[in-house]
């Protein structure tokens, strides 16, 4: 069998309806045999530049994971371009549907045809802002520096051309087929029936319920990249302190069947707590290194839960490939050293952080949020971005970068700055001075009685190697 491969694709267009468009380019993307849709950056509105005076553009990125070969999925992409109207004299001028291939797994290739990456994948801001939402940590092919930096450079070159950029619609491919709910396994001993009637490879996606898009992604990542898709839903008591709120975290069982249903999850692991922990249960996993500092200080026991549940559901479900979510960063860097230093022999997957239109990072602590404190917390994207832009610029002194975030927070009331701190994300080690790999800038405020998370990736500007 056939592995998929990891292929990027920009999507752009300046006529008619451009969601309908942008939508529908990705729903015939979906539809196509040996191709699937992993993840879908937010449409951005962009002023056209250069050629004759025109509308404006949106423009978007899309993660496909695909069986095709390189040259069947450019030509696929033409298809689909002509089946959504574009016709050739749009090459110059206004289009209906631009399908670019920004790069395709690790392939560098030039021929008549098709050039990998392409030409322009790292020249744009409009594609680089969408690319770095949704895969910010993905080498770009031949350069051998992610996305993230290619943006410091760009940015740091040409902030306006990021200024220009409004995010207008969140873009989601359109599925036809209605969806069978995923078969609920209440019990260990019906997990291990199901696991051992599946073949090919499993991804896992843990949760504690509550679902929304952030979770999504994780489960569609799972399914473009894994033949079955196992979820779990528990809540977790033994990562709540005394003061937390574990009795009133949201429970919507019924709706998080319907979000697991759409995004094609085969099977999901509902335990109640004496499944996981019966009685008489009295061991714990305590991972040192990432879990010292941040939220290992601020909730005192609470990754000891975490990595003790987790290393239970890893040893039950033995999965394949298990995905973690970039918005718990610290989280997840505690959870690969878990993996390493026990030898399980899961493969841990960190996904970005999926962002609401205002960019507040999605959580299901979200919803405690009144409108007014909303308001207030999307102050903590807009520092991080402060910091991020500061990086681009050339800062590289942890002290001024977290200065500058520091002081977009103190910018208005309402919020509590638990804390910020530049730290390397698989060690979760503060770093002074930022080098030439990107490091992860963290942050945790409270908000009325709601903490809320959240981090970005800050680059240097490093200089391109010679070619
Ligand atoms: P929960 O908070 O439900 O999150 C489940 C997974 O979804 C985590 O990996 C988390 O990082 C990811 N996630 C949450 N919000 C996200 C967002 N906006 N974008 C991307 N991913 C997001 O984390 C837990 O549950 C628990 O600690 C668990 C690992 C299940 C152990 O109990």
């Amino acid at each position: 069998m056939t592995r998929p491969v990891r292929a990027f694709v920009a999507l752009g267009g300046n006529v008619g309806d451009r969601r309908a468009r942008l939508e529908g380019g990705l729903s015939r993307l979906a539809a196509t045999p040996g191709v699937r849709v992993a993840a879908v950056s937010a449409a951005y509105e962009n002023p056209a530049v250069g050629g004759p005076p025109q509308d404006v553009f949106w423009n978007a990125v899309a993660e496909a994971w695909t069986t095709l070969p390189s040259h069947d999925f450019w030509r696929r992409l033409r298809a689909i371009e002509h089946a959504e109207g574009r016709v050739r004299a749009e090459r110059h001028g206004p289009r209906t549907l631009d399908l670019d291939l920004l790069a395709y797994d690790d392939v560098v290739q030039h021929d008549a045809e098709l050039t990998l990456p392409h030409p322009d994948a790292v020249a744009r801001a409009f594609t680089l802002q969408p690319w770095s939402d949704i895969a910010p940590d993905a080498v770009v092919p031949g350069t051998g520096a992610p996305v993230v930096v290619h943006v410091a450079r760009l940015l740091g070159r040409e902030p306006e051309a990021f200024d220009a950029l409004t995010p207008v619609a969140l873009l989601r491919p359109t599925s036809s087929a209605a969806a069978p709910r995923p078969t609920v396994l209440k019990d260990r001993a019906a997990l291990s029936a199901w696991r051992g009637s599946v073949s090919g490879t499993v991804g896992f996606v843990p949760t504690m319920g509550a679902l929304h898009e952030g979770h999504a992604a994780l489960v569609r990542r799972a399914r473009a990249a894994c033949d079955r898709v196992l979820a779990s839903v528990f809540v977790n008591p033994l990562q709540f302190g005394p003061s937390e709120d574990f009795s009133r975290y949201p429970r919507t069982f019924e709706a998080d069947l319907d979000l697991l249903a759409r995004e094609g999850a085969d099977a999901v692991y509902a335990p109640d707590a004496g499944d996981l922990y019966p009685e008489g249960f009295s061991t714990a996993v305590e991972v040192g290194g990432p879990s010292q500092g941040f939220e290992g200080a601020a909730r005192p026991g609470h990754f000891r839960g975490v990595a003790t549940v987790v290393a239970k559901l890893l040893q039950r479900t033995r999965a394949d490939q298990a995905f973690f979510g970039r918005k718990d960063a610290q989280q997840a860097a505690v959870i690969r050293r878990l993996v390493r230093d026990l030898d399980l022999p899961t493969e841990v997957v960190v996904a970005p952080t999926v962002r609401d239109l205002d960019g507040l990072a999605l959580s299901s602590r979200n919803r405690y949020l009144s409108p007014g404190q909303r308001a207030v917390a999307l102050g903590l994207p807009a520092a991080l971005d402060r910091g991020r832009r500061a990086a681009a610029g050339g800062e590289r002194e942890a002290s001024r970068i977290l200065g500058a975030v520091l002081a977009r927070l103190a910018a208005d009331p309402g919020r509590t700055v638990e804390y910020v701190g530049l730290v390397d994300a698989e060690g979760y080690r503060p770093v002074e001075r930022l080098g030439d790999a990107p490091a992860l800038l963290v942050a945790a405020v409270r908000v009325g009685t709601t903490r809320l998370l959240d981090n970005a990736w800050v680059a240097a500007p490093a200089p391109e190697p010679a070619p």
